[in-house]
C-alpha cells in the first residue's frame, strides 16, 4: 500500500516503517497516525514479516503531536473524536515485535509513540521529553502512564512538570531505552536486533510480547500464572521440540512457527 506520510520497506522478514513528514519533524497528525495504524496492521498480517522497526529521520523520530492541527480544536471536538484514541489503540494491537529506532527528537507524542513499541534503541543524539506543559496541556497518548512505568515517579514528574529533555545516556540509565549506539550505526543495530528476533520461533516471540506486556496490566500472581500457562502451551509445538533437540545436537534450530 502507498502512504503519504510513511516509507515502508520489507527486507529479510523485517518491515521498516519510517515516519516521513520531514518539514514538520515528523509531527504526528491524524493522517500519519492513521497510516501508521494501517501499515502496522499490514505488517502484522504479512507472513513475510517477522519483526518491525519504527523509525524517523536523523533529526527527529517525531517532535510530538502536530500542534498546528490541534491548536484550533475545542474540547467538544477533541472529546467527540476521542482524539488519537482509536489510532493509538490500533497501533498497540500489533502482535509482532516492534523496535523503535530513535534518533534526534522524540518529544511529546513522539516519546509516547516510541514507548508504545516493544523496546527502544536510541542513537547517541536522541532527546526524549514530554514538553506538553509548555503548551498549556499535558501528554495525551500515554506519557504520564507509560513514562512513569519506565522511569519511576520522580523522573517522570520531573520530565512532565519541567518539560526538560532527557539525553540518550540518561534515558538508558533510567530504563527508558534498552541500548544507545552511535547515531551512524542506529539502523544497522536495529536491523541486527530485528534479524535476531526474526530467526526465533514466531510463536515464542509473540508470546514473550504478550507476557511482558501483561506485567503492566495485572498483579504479580496473575502475571506469573499467565506466563506459566504460555510456557506450558509451547510444549505442544514443533518449535519447542526443534529448539530443544537443536540444543542437544549442538546445531542451530530451524523454527517453522508450528
Ligand atoms: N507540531 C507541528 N509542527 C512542528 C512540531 C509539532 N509538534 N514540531 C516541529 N514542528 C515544525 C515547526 O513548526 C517547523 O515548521 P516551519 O518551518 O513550518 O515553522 C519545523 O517543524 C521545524 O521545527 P523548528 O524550526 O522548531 O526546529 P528546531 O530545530 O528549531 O526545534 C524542536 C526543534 C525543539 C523539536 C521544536 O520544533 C519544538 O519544540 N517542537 C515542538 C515540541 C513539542 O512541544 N512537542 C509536544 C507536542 S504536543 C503533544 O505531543 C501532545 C500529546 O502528547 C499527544
Amino acid at each position: 500500500m502507498a502512504y503519504e506520510t510513511l516509507i515502508v520497506e520489507i527486507e529479510d522478514h523485517v518491515a521498516t516503517i519510517k515516519l516521513n513528514r520531514p518539514d514538520a519533524l515528523n509531527a504526528l497528525n491524524t493522517q500519519l497516525l492513521g497510516e501508521l495504524a494501517d501499515a502496522l496492521a499490514d505488517a502484522d498480517g504479512n507472513d513475510k514479516v517477522r519483526c518491525i522497526i519504527l523509525t524517523g529521520s536523523a533529526k527527529a523520530f517525531a517532535a510530538g503531536a502536530d500542534i498546528k492541527e490541534m491548536s484550533e480544536k475545542t474540547f467538544v471536538e477533541m472529546f467527540l473524536s476521542d482524539f488519537f484514541g482509536s489510532e493509538t489503540a490500533a497501533i498497540c494491537r500489533t502482535r509482532k515485535p516492534i523496535i523503535a529506532a530513535v534518533a534526534g527528537y522524540a518529544l511529546g507524542g513522539g516519546c509516547e509513540l516510541a514507548m508504545m513499541c516493544d523496546f527502544i534503541i536510541a542513537a547517541d543524539n536522541a532527546k526524549f521529553g514530554q514538553p506538553e506543559i509548555n503548551l498549556g496541556v499535558l501528554a495525551g497518548i500515554g506519557g504520564t502512564q507509560r513514562l512513569t512505568r519506565f522511569v519511576g515517579k520522580s523522573k517522570s514528574m520531573d520530565m512532565h512538570l519541567t518539560g526538560r529533555f532527557m539525553e540518550a545516556e540518561e534515558a538508558e540509565r533510567a530504563g527508558l531505552v534498552s541500548r544507545v549506539v552511535p547515531a551512524k550505526q542506529l539502523m544497522e543495530e536495529a536491523q541486527a536486533a530485528a534479524q535476531k528476533i526474526a530467526e526465533k520461533s514466531q510463536l515464542a516471540a509473540m508470546m514473550v510480547k504478550e507476557a511482558v506486556n501483561r506485567a503492566y496490566e495485572v498483579p504479580l500472581n496473575e502475571g506469573l500464572l499467565f506466563e506459566r500457562r504460555l510456557f506450558h502451551s509451547l510444549f505442544n509445538t514443533e518449535d519447542q521440540a526443534e529448539g530443544m533437540a537443536a540444543f542437544m545436537e549442538k546445531r542451530t534450530a530451524q523454527f517453522r512457527d508450528r
